[in-house]
């Protein structure tokens, strides 16, 4: 696995030249026109990186793009990797191996997610306080390398506070929704039945949603700082009769996408 990550981090240097980017950002579902935001982009398809895997789903470009947002280099994946499409977990959270090999500090997160906590509405910003992963595995099972982090990796913070702090200050500023949650990471592609949701919310989640996890559990051992944000697609609960569907999903993230495009460039910048 070493010799992967460097092989890969050592053609993408060799592609883009210059300064490597310090930030990173992974672009969930129908969130994939912050890109717009990027300047000086150089697209680069995963087909054409080396140990990338492709990305099956619709809705989910596959593209690693490299420019500069705010003045700030940056990198971003459009388009991630999800366990439910059958790749293993080492698969799903190999970009952010490769992120961290390249020098980068700071990871940003996107998602679409269904929302358990009542006081949700569609289309909602939540910004992820904290997860629960409920994949039936742990991307760090295995062999440990200490250079990429330890066996024994504490998850006290997972998703920075600072960086946290830094999106209300934003928010509040620009007059943003933004509430707070937890983030509970299954492995899907079914949506959840009603007491599904309901057991979600009992334990403490606030939205539900198929990706994310291990891509920050990967980030934190590797120490890198952690911001999250998902944009609330659907409802779901007991008394929730409203049926999500991929395409729902795709058109409730897009109404969110304004506020999630402001905030996330405001970050970037203010990081
Ligand atoms: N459940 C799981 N994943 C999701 C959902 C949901 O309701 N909405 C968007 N992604």
């Amino acid at each position: 696995m070493l010799e992967k990550i460097k092989q890969t981090a050592e053609f993408l240097r060799s592609r883009v030249g210059g300064e490597m980017p310090k930030v990173a950002v992974i672009l969930g579902t129908g969130l994939g026109s912050l890109v717009d935001h990027i300047d000086e982009k150089l697209y680069i398809p995963y087909s054409e990186i080396p140990n990338f895997p492709v990305s099956t789903v619709q809705g989910h470009s596959g593209n690693l793009i490299f420019g500069t947002m705010g003045g700030k280099r940056v990198m971003a994946m459009q388009g991630r990797f999800h366990y439910y499409e059958g790749y293993d977990m080492k698969t799903v959270t190999f970009p952010v191996r490769v992120m961290k090999e390249l020098g980068v500090e700071t990871l940003f997160v996107s998602n679409a997610a269904g929302g358990m906590n009542k006081e949700f509405v569609v289309g909602d910003v939540m910004i992820i306080t904290d997860h629960i992963n409920l994949f039936p595995e742990n991307p760090l099972r295995g062999k440990n390398y200490e250079e990429l982090g330890p066996r024994f990796p504490a998850m006290t913070e997972p998703y920075s506070k600072e960086l946290v702090a830094l999106a209300d200050a934003i928010g509040q500023e620009k007059g943003m929704r933004l509430m707070h949650g937890v983030y509970v990471g299954t492995t899907g592609p079914t949506f959840e039945t009603p007491a599904e949701y309901e057991y979600f919310r009992v334990i403490g989640g606030d939205a539900v949603g198929m990706s994310t996890v291990p891509e920050v559990i990967v980030a934190r051992h590797a120490d890198m700082r952690v911001f999250g944000i998902s944009v609330i697609t659907d409802l779901g609960g007991k008394d929730i009769t409203e049926v999500p569907s991929h395409e729902e999903v795709q058109k409730a993230a897009l109404k969110a996408q304004p506020t999630v495009e402001a905030l996330m460039v405001s970050m970037v910048e203010r990081c």
